[in-house]
């Protein structure tokens, strides 16, 4: 197949949006009275924000943009802020992908939403399996030669997950930089780099020095504990940014969101962040280490995220060993690939140690503290 590698990087992009006129937002004047957008003049009952929840939040959130710039050392123009890094993973499927002419390409097993925003954009996601092997460190490898080999006019995107969920695995960077370097010119790739805060590895956003349809995608929603808030990056060349801008709606990100978004990214709430990021790395370890002496848990994968993946004798049995003592961990029943899979997320110490615990007591009709405690109260 024949692909030319100097085009404009939008001409991937759907043709109609290329055209779209964008909306024009009512101006905003902090001194000045505003009788230009229907708002009420009244603030709500319990509003303690600084904006005011009766004015519309900013069309985009500058500030916020700014400051997220700042935290991935980028320029402020190569940031779209959205509703988690979830509405990046859509905007880039409306934007470039249409329905029932073009497809995404994903590494499976990986975030499902993936799949699920193409599912509703009508696109097809063709999946290139991570690749098996019996060694838990060798294991769900990116299959590179197969991925790069799948390549063809109607592929826009590939979505790499690094590290990876569930899996826990990053991806080499020469491995990520093979796929950039055959998709140039044809589909744009897609790092999704939600974890990376809890791996030693740096991020691959250089790679967009050298490839101009390299995105990146990070979150608040992990390392700076704010999932609720809804809060994501999409890092991309200005030409990219600005045409997603233009399919993303003005006034979609909240005024609570942004003033809470703009705290977490404060210097102090950082260095609490980061010094919780060891804590659960710490605790990553130990709670891995700590796994491994329970006969019901056949395999641990290394992690370079904030959950380990293990694999179990009877995942229904290990699941419901957690709930008893009020623990909920992620199953994969309809993934064959993860069967007896189980997903557990990095606790505080003394969740850890409440699940080590409770898994104690499996196979054994011991009762745990909780349940203890729970007859005791009745
Ligand atoms: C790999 C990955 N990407 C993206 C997301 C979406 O995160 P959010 O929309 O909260 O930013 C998640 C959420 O779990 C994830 O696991």
């Amino acid at each position: 197949m024949n692909f030319s590698t100097d085009n404009d990087i939008l001409d991937l992009a759907r043709p109609e949006l290329r055209t779209l006129v964008p909306y024009t937002p009512g101006a905003y004047e902090p001194t000045c009275i505003r009788m230009n957008a229907n708002e009420s003049p009244y603030r709500a009952l319990g509003d303690t924000t600084s904006r005011g929840l009766n004015i519309y939040p900013p069309p985009r959130p500058w500030e916020l943009r700014d400051q997220l710039a700042e935290q991935y050392s980028v320029p402020a123009e190569q940031i779209l802020v959205t509703r988690g890094s979830s509405e990046a993973i859509d905007v880039l499927i409306r934007g470039f992908c249409s329905a029932r002419k073009e497809e995404i390409i994903i590494c499976p097993p990986t975030f499902d939403m993936y799949r699920l925003y193409a599912g509703i954009q009508d696109v097809d996601a063709t999946e290139i399996p991570l690749i098996r092997n019996a060694d838990p460190r060798l294991d769900f490898a990116l299959d590179t030669k197969t991925l790069i080999n799948a390549l063809n006019k109607r592929t826009k995107l590939v979505f790499i997950c690094s590290p990876n969920n569930p899996t826990g695995r990053s991806t080499a960077a020469s491995e990520i930089e093979a796929v950039c370097k055959a998709a140039n010119g044809r589909a744009l790739v897609i790092l999704d780099e939600a974890y990376l805060e809890f791996s030693d590895k740096k991020s691959l956003q250089s790679l967009q020095e050298r490839y101009e349809h390299v995105v990146c995608l990070r979150t608040l929603s992990k390392f700076v504990s704010l999932a609720g808030v809804r809060c994501g990056a999409l890092i991309a060349i200005p030409k990219l940014i600005e045409f997603l801008g233009s399919v993303l709606p003005p006034y979609t990100f909240p005024t609570p969101s942004i003033e809470l978004a703009l705290k977490a990214l404060s210097t102090d709430s950082l260095k609490i962040s980061m010094e919780r990021n060891t804590l659960l790395r710490t605790e990553r370890a130990r709670l891995a280490a700590e796994l491994k002496s329970i006969p019901a848990v056949t395999k641990i994968w290394p992690s370079d995220a904030n959950f380990l993946l293990i694999e179990v004798q009877n995942r229904k049995e290990f699941s419901e060993a957690a709930r008893r003592s009020g623990i909920l961990v992620r199953t994969f029943g309809e993934q064959k690939s993860l069967e007896q899979c189980v997903r557990i997320t990095i606790g505080r110490p003394e969740d850890n140690d409440f699940l080590l615990e409770a898994l104690s007591m499996l196979g054994h009709n011991k009762i745990s503290v909780r349940e203890r405690k729970s007859l005791d109260d009745q």
